[in-house]
């Protein structure tokens, strides 16, 4: 099923008033080993996603972005892949892919793909040929050297090169030795990794999250870099001006199908400055991830100076910012501020309303923390098992999954933050975050509004969205004690962190670490029949 969602009644309002549907969009990115499990093997699967879409539904996210699915030997779960275009038996079949896409469609959410453009598995037949011999045709399609230099591969992987004993040359690999880097200066690679875009495209994909989309070029000279010198892996400031051009291509080929089928880009440099110039001129990327609140503590100066900086940086040039405050590779936020769900409920607030496209890690719309994995149990080379357990659907053991072992142990707290518990929970994590997404499908100001910031102590973060009549203000608490604010005119606490509740005249005091949307107290207010009734899955 080509092109956009199928049925109009179910898309967002959003997509109606502008074709820039990404603009508007509220993403949900799954994990597919830990979304859910349908053959009962303790490995989440395709055919599980779709069991669950419902729950993506009814959050009121609008899109999926879906972690690798094809082919691959799993040495990085998934990020090593050894074939484009076949899914991994242990997640399903091509055909669950179609039927998946086909389901989320149906329900007015469109599907976005991992794109892994930078490397593939050291078991893909392209690599397997490549290091047959110095002659094959294929080896030109990785980096192949004589020389290492001293450039430190990600994932604690040490040298960047790996020796091959069998043709005495060294290959390149940004991540780990079972990751050879693809040669995309070589124009039968572009051509070849644009058949993967194709095929994925003719199947009716809306777009790609595009893997480390900063990497796809190097250094040409391949010189040593002090970075590397001093320890730091080449992938987290690799910044080569042919990836740019590789983008350039990606997007020309997007861009020719119909449907405004969008790029959002992996740009790892912790840089705002850099990752902008990933957008180039609207011909390289629609959004990049902005990478700085992932590692935030929780600090109104980071924040506020992350913040700001996008805001100046992207602004003039166009460029539209995404929000993000947990992934599969980073410590999820609730465990990141110190376990704190007050805290974590407030962020909500936060990447809920900030202008950009916000990006919601499965299970943080429960308040989920990062599992306890002892060292036998360690799944990742990385390190990175913490973000990745799995998601606990009910209450009772085993949490709606059907093997009695799961392939990471559940999160903490798991019976009493599973979505059945929530559901039933008024002033649940899951309820704060529904509420505040269709809060924001409804309000043209927090979707596509200008901001503002308002001034505040300096431990309150408080800003302003205007898009028409419509105008809303976010007050954010950083600090553990009760602090004022003085804000011009009369405003209604439309949306509460704290479970005390909306819907009263805020009185210009903040509770500790708490955060509110504000309205204008003598805004008409929708009609009880006029308000859409939450879906339950
Ligand atoms: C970024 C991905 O998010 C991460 O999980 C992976 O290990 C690296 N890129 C390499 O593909």
């Amino acid at each position: 099923m080509p092109g956009p969602p199928a049925d109009p009644s179910q898309t967002v309002e959003a997509t109606r008033d502008t074709s820039l549907w990404w603009k508007s969009a509220v993403v949900y990115q799954i994990y597919p080993r830990s979304f859910a499990d349908a053959n009962g093997d303790g490995v989440g699967d395709l055919a599980g996603i779709i069991e669950r879409l419902d729950h993506v539904r009814a959050l009121g996210a609008d899109t999926i972005w879906i972690s690798p699915i094809y082919r691959s030997p799993m040495a990085d779960a998934g990020y090593d892949i050894s074939d484009y275009c076949d899914v991994d038996p242990v997640f399903g079949s091509l055909a669950d892919a179609d039927r998946l896409i086909g389901e989320a469609h149906a329900r007015g959410l469109r599907v976005l793909l991992d794109f892994v453009p930078n490397h593939t598995s050291d078991q893909h037949p392209w690599f397997i040929e490549s290091r047959s011999s110095r002659d094959n045709p294929k080896r030109d399609w990785y980096i192949w050297r004589d020389q290492p230099n001293d450039w430190r591969a990600a994932l604690g992987a040490g040298s960047a090169w790996t020796w091959d004993e069998a043709t005495g040359q060294y290959y390149l690999h940004l991540f780990l030795p079972q990751q050879p880097d693809l040669n995309w200066r070589n124009p039968e690679v572009v051509q070849a990794m644009h058949g993967v875009l194709r095929f994925w495209l003719d199947r009716g994909v809306d777009g790609f999250r595009i893997d480390v989309a900063h990497c796809t070029g190097k250094d040409p000279t391949f010189a040593d870099h002090p970075r590397c010198l001093a320890g730091e892996p080449l992938a987290d400031f690799n910044d080569d001006p042919y990836s740019h051009e590789v983008l350039r291509g990606i997007r020309k080929l997007v861009d020719s199908y119909p449907g405004d089928r969008v790029l959002v880009g992996e740009v790892n440099i912790r840089s705002t400055a850099t990752v902008v110039q990933y957008y180039g001129a609207g011909d390289e990327l629609h959004m990049s991830f902005n990478f700085p609140p992932l590692d935030a503590p929780w600090d109104p100066v980071v924040f506020r100076t992350c913040i700001r900086e996008v805001d100046a940086l992207l602004q003039p040039a166009q460029a539209w910012p995404t929000w993000v405050l947990s992934n599969h590779d980073n410590e999820r936020h609730r465990t990141r501020y110190g376990g704190s769900m007050r805290r974590a409920r407030a962020a909500a607030v936060m990447l809920l309303t900030l202008r950009g496209t916000p990006f919601i890690f499965q299970g943080e719309e429960l308040g989920l923390e990062d599992v306890v994995v002892e060292p036998g149990q360690r799944v990742d080379p990385g390190g990175r098992d913490g973000p990745r357990g799995p998601i606990p659907w009910d209450f009772a053991p085993p949490h709606g999954w059907r093997a009695a072992r799961t392939w990471l142990p559940f999160p903490p707290e798991a019976a009493t933050l599973s979505v059945q518990s929530q559901w039933s929970q008024p002033s649940s994590m899951l309820h704060l975050y529904r509420t505040l997404i269709e809060t924001r499908r409804a309000s043209p100001a927090l979707r596509l509004g200008s901001w503002e910031e308002l001034p505040s102590p300096p431990e309150v973060l408080a800003y302003r969205r205007r898009h028409g009549d419509d105008d809303r203000v976010v007050c954010i608490n950083f600090a553990e004690r009760p602090l004022p604010i003085d804000l011009e005119g009369d405003w209604r606490v439309a949306i509460d962190s704290l479970p005390e509740g909306p819907d009263r005249r805020f009185d210009g005091m903040l509770q500790p670490e708490q955060a509110v949307l504000l309205e204008p107290l003598h805004r008409p207010r929708p009609q009880p029949q006029q308000q859409r009734q939450p879906l339950q899955p």
